[in-house]
């Protein structure tokens, strides 16, 4: 199941489609448009439908740039599927002005901000805590089938992701920074095992 932030229109509705497609449950995240999520999500449902898929979608609003928006979207993910298998940071904002620096205002910096970067950052950082979770759990579970000579319940390798939409000139300004790297929560329960410390993540 996929969590994608900004699911309502642009991008994030786009990519919503296409994992409806590939038979994805859903929760879509909007922040004020309703009518357009709604649209969304039927349009998810009629496309999984046509591809022979058959999915649940859930519609959470939240501010991704407030920390009870992103618990209310994780406790939303939690209560209505159980589990993350991807988040997609997608949510985003343009300036509402495009200001020269020497006009521009620090109400406009820190929208855009506390949506672009912070928002993003900290969800990353409570859907990965779950995702370490889920992988060890599924680890314990396998390690349990294993001794008892049956084969594990969910297969190996499971491997949740998380995805963040950005700009190409955000990554082009920095392309080997810890915040622009895909994140591999195979690779924190390794690392945190006692693996090598400079793993990739
Ligand atoms: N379009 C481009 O050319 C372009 C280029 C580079 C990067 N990007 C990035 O791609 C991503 C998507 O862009 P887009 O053009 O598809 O945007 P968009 O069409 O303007 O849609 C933005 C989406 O984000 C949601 N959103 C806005 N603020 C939010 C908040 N505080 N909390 C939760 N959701 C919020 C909106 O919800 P509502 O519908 O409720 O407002 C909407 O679903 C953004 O991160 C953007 O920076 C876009």
């Amino acid at each position: 199941m996929a969590l994608i932030t900004g699911a309502s229109r642009g991008i994030g509705r786009g990519i919503a489609l296409e994992l409806a497609k590939i038979g994805y449950d859903l929760v879509l995240n909007f922040a004020s448009n309703a009518a357009a999520a709604r649209q969304t999500t039927a349009d998810c449902l009629a496309q999984a439908k046509e591809a022979g898929k058959k999915i649940r979608a859930e519609i959470c609003p939240a501010d991704v740039a407030a920390a009870a928006g992103r618990q209310s979207l994780i406790g939303c993910t939690r209560k209505a599927f159980g589990r993350l298998d991807l988040l997609v940071n997608n949510a985003g904002v343009a300036p509402a002005a495009r200001a020269d620096i020497l006009d521009a205002t620090e109400e406009s910096f820190d929208r855009l901000l506390s949506i672009n970067v912070k928002g993003p950052y900290f969800l990353t950082q409570l859907a990965a805590k779950w995702m370490i979770e889920q992988v060890c759990s599924r680890r314990e579970n396998e390690a349990d089938s294993l001794a008892q000579n049956v084969p594990p319940p969910h297969g190996g390798g499971y491997r949740p992701k998380i995805i963040t939409i950005s700009s190409v000139s955000a990554y082009a300004a920095s392309t080997n920074r810890g915040q622009s790297r895909a994140l591999d929560a195979h690779a924190i329960v390794r690392r945190a095992a006692g693996g090598t410390r400079h793993q990739r993540l």
